[in-house]
């Protein structure tokens, strides 16, 4: 069987995650085989280096995944802009695939990354890059691809999620920002999250894929929640609503509306039912009307799951990812109901 071969770029909360998520899968088809990150004896010594097999190469100099023969495709989980695209680029030079949850490349670089992809006969995924664990990048790619979206709203920042709807329930703001940090959901800067340029971005993905359009992030007006107070929850609650950080974009012609900031929610909208680091993303389809997706936006299981899955895409050459069934017996038995408590 060919077995695909993973130069691994960052073994922090996503990449030690995807290590664990490729582990716990069982697959024989996809291995790591470089392990590319700064103070690698730190990293040796790191819980999750034990999901990462033995042979393996661990380095700190990138040269070692990218010019490595025996790297198929090179999975990106470090983040940032620079250096970042120009040892992307010479991957994909190279003739190598990549995966990513760079969600600031992908905005900022995406479309000439795109066009030296397409060139290249390669595969760019990034399905990790918007709403962690949740589908939403394959969704509109693939499944609401027949449509003409005009509108996305919703939460798609865990991080702002976390912190919201945990003062909301009386939190501190700033001790509830250094929980989300330390449980690995904020970006190394966590100004990137509070500020909204974390969310802009990922918006401008989204409006790449469901609304065909091009956008600057730069463009998009983004306001911070950091200056949200119990006082603002306090008001929210006696109009019947709370506080979340939405993002929205519109498409009307050759226009789009598009904004990230704390908004008013009525209690009464799925939104506010988001709690922790749910992420919850609303499409308007012309045809098809409203759809929605929701689920763990932000944290190294959830996202490591949309790495391994756009790692399976690879190795199977294919979105439609095709998983062997097994014959199990019904038992019957009592399922609590999950969604509609
Ligand atoms: P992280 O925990 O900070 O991991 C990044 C890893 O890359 C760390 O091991 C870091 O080493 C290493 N690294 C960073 N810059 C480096 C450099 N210049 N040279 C060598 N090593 C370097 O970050 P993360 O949360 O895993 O996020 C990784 C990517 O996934 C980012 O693009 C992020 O936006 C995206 N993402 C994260 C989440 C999430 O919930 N965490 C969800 C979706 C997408 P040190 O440990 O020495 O800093
Ligand atoms: N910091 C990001 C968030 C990680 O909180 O949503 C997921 O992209």
């Amino acid at each position: 069987e060919k077995v695909l071969r993973v130069g691994l770029l960052g073994f922090g909360t996503v990449g030690s995650s995807f290590a664990e998520v490729l582990s716990a899968s069982g697959a024989q088809d996809v291995r790591i085989t470089h392990i590319f990150n700064r103070d690698v004896a730190r990293k040796r010594s790191h819980a999750r280096a034990r999901f990462v097999p033995a042979e393996a190469v661990w380095t700190e100099r990138v040269e070692d995944v990218l010019e490595a023969a025996d790297v198929d495709v090179v999975v990106e989980l470090m983040g940032g802009l620079d250096p970042i695209e120009g040892w992307l680029r010479s991957a994909l030079n190279a003739g190598k695939h990549v995966v990513t949850a760079n969600k600031q490349l992908i905005a900022y670089r995406g479309a000439a990354l795109f066009e030296l992809v397409a060139s290249k006969g390669v595969q760019l995924l990034y399905g990790a890059a918007v709403a962690g664990g949740v589908p939403v990048i394959p969704g509109m790619s693939q499944g609401l691809s027949g449509d003409q979206i005009t509108r996305i709203s919703g939460i798609v920042n865990g991080t702002c999620n976390f912190i919201l709807s945990s003062m909301e329930a009386g939190a501190d703001y700033s001790e509830v920002l250094k929980t989300a940090q330390r449980l690995g959901y904020a970006e190394a800067d966590p100004s990137a999250d509070v500020d909204g340029f974390d969310a802009r971005a990922k918006l401008c993905i989204l409006a790449r894929i469901a609304l065909r359009a091009e956008i600057n992030p730069e463009d998009v007006p983004a306001q911070s929640i950091s200056q949200i107070s119990a006082v603002d929850f306090a008001y929210a609650k006696e109009l019947g609503c709370t506080v979340r950080q939405v993002s929205r974009a519109q498409i009307d012609g050759d226009r789009i509306s598009a904004r990230v900031g704390p908004m008013l929610v009525p209690k009464n909208s799925p939104i506010a039912w988001s709690h922790g680091t749910q992420n919850m993303v609303v499409t308007s389809g012309r045809f098809g009307g409203d759809v929605v997706f929701s689920g763990h936006g932000a944290g190294g299981h959830p996202t490591a799951v949309a790495v391994m899955s756009d790692v399976r895409a690879v190795a199977e050459d294919s979105h439609a990812v095709r998983l062997p069934a097994k014959k199990v017996e019904v038992s019957g038995g009592v399922i609590a109901p999950h969604y509609l408590r």
